[in-house]
């Protein structure tokens, strides 16, 4: 079977390659090991959408750490966030006195990140970063420190590596931003 090829989708239109997506996250892991020295890091991957920029940036990261995940959802179904924002799985292990990396796949509205910081912060890590792979300023409503972003993008609705439309498109290897009506 061929693999999926965004060209074939009219729709889709590659934002940034998959080459491009492994360089900088090689750059990123870099960073990331000198902040931190030898860890312990807790990872925190934000599902569903991070969970490929977290299986790459953790091996980047010649680190000790610890992976977890965290299910929260503020979309609905369609393109823009519904402001509402919901705990669908929590992490398995306590956070106290760990040094906490979220691992976001884009960073929009911040409304995400707004709440998901306000409740890990009230169990006392000893310190909490964000990573993003993509982050969208232009769309903002609410104010959040990201110590680590991969790109930043316009305002343009973007799947692959990933992030998915209508559960969609998560498996494309580049990042591209599809031209659809609006959902
Ligand atoms: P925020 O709360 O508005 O910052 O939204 C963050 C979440 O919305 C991300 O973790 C994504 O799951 C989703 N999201 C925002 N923009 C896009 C996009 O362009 N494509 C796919 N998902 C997106
Ligand atoms: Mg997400």
């Amino acid at each position: 079977m061929a693999e999926p090829a965004p060209s074939s989708n009219p729709n889709l239109r590659v934002l940034i390659s998959s080459d491009a997506i492994g360089r900088r996250i090689t750059e990123l892991g870099a960073r990331i090991a000198a902040d931190y020295g030898d860890g312990p890091i807790h990872m925190i991957s934000i599902l569903k959408g991070s969970f490929m920029f977290l299986a790459d940036l953790a091996r980047a990261i010649p680190c000790r750490m610890q992976i977890d995940f965290m299910g929260i959802s503020s979309y609905g179904k369609g393109k823009a966030s519904s402001g509402e924002v919901k705990l669908t799985k929590d992490l398995d292990v306590s956070i106290e006195g760990a040094h906490v990396l979220i691992v976001e796949d884009i960073v929009d509205s911040g409304i995400t990140l707004t709440y998901l910081m306000h409740v890990l912060e009230q169990r006392h890590p000893k310190s909490i970063r964000i990573a993003t792979l993509l982050d969208k300023p232009e769309r903002r409503q609410r104010p959040v420190h990201v110590s680590y972003v991969g790109f930043q993008i316009p305002d343009e609705f973007v799947v692959g590596y990933g992030l998915d439309y209508l559960e969609e498109y998560r498996n494309l290897k580049d990042v591209c931003v599809l031209d659809e009506p609006c959902g």
